[in-house]
């Protein structure tokens, strides 16, 4: 009796064990995962390899991520979710899981500037600089501007301040005069503008950064106006020949304009057609062509890292 009950176990231990492994593997079959794909995700994975079948993660969508880069099982669990709920891709979705509120819950949690050493620097309402943070290669714009009252508005980064000077003569070349009005702006000077503006009783969240929020502290934002607007920074810049120039043309030299119509939601900022900022060529392109923010850009068609 009791070598019948041991036999009993052992067939029923194979038993079970077999049909375990029978339905492990035809679970990650039916995922669309081979043999080869399970020794290499559980060289990578190890236990964490069923949570692959526990959340019914697709061989493709998967891999997907692993090309984006080296995550945890749990960061594609994730993201699948995010991506499933917003139906967006699944780059998109990474980066959403690793920066949430890159649009939304202005102030709410501010993290340091993203991609700080690129031209597609993001200093927005959540991503901040430091007081202490000066661009390295400020150059004075020189022919860029018209009026001096305060020298120290006409800074900015080499690069936009070289593609600034084409963009400003091939406007004229069709009788069109453009003028900086603001370039890099100090952390400091950001405080005094943002405080006087509360001082004089104001809401000016929707037109003002707060210290260290400013894109103009990173050199690669410009403010630009024109004689037709009375050398304004006002909405009606949008209408005047240089703002439709500029609306047309800036991303040719690597510009887009930051805080575009209809975008309040995604920016916190009104629309500022005057308001430019340099990104570079490649990038202006495709912001303009899919008529998207910075932030849009950033999450849809880069990767960027956790930081
Ligand atoms: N006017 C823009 C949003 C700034 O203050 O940086
Ligand atoms: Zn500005």
């Amino acid at each position: 009796m009791a070598r019948f009950s041991k036999l009993f176990l052992v067939v029923m231990f194979s038993l079970s064990t077999c049909s375990y492994y029978k339905s492990t593997n035809t679970t990650f079959t039916s995922l669309g995962y081979s043999d080869a794909d399970i020794a290499y995700l559980r060289s990578i994975y190890q236990n964490d390899l069923n949570l692959i079948i526990e959340h019914q993660i697709n061989r493709n969508d998967l891999f997907t991520y692993l090309k984006i880069d080296k995550l945890t099982i749990e960061e594609i669990i994730k993201s699948e979710e995010i991506r499933k709920k917003e139906n967006i891709s699944h780059l998109a979705a990474l980066n959403l899981l690793h920066h949430p509120y890159i649009m939304k819950e202005f102030y709410k949690y501010p993290q340091p500037a993203l991609n700080k050493d690129s031209y597609l620097i993001l200093v927005n309402k959540n991503y901040y600089l430091d007081e202490n943070y000066i661009p390295s290669d400020l150059v004075f714009a020189e022919g860029a501007y018209q009026l001096i009252d305060d020298e120290s508005r006409y800074y900015l980064r080499k690069a936009a301040y070289e593609a600034y000077l084409e963009l400003q003569q091939d406007a004229r070349k069709q009788g069109l005069y453009l003028y900086l009005s603001n370039g890099y702006r100090s952390y400091q000077k950001q405080t005094k503008l943002y405080n006087d503006y509360l001082l004089n009783g104001n809401e000016p969240d929707h037109y003002s950064a707060r210290p260290g929020f400013s894109e103009h502290q990173t050199g690669l934002a410009l403010d630009i106006t024109c004689a037709a607007n009375n050398f304004l920074l006002t909405e009606d810049f949008a209408n005047t020949l240089e703002g439709k120039f500029v609306h047309e043309n800036a991303h040719k030299y690597g510009f887009i304009i930051r805080y575009p119509k209809d975008k309040e939601h995604l920016t916190g900022y009104m629309y500022e057609p005057w308001h430019l900022r340099y990104v570079g060529i490649e990038h202006a392109k495709i912001i303009y062509e899919q008529n998207i923010t910075l932030e849009e850009y950033l999450i849809n068609y880069t990767y960027i890292k956790k930081q």
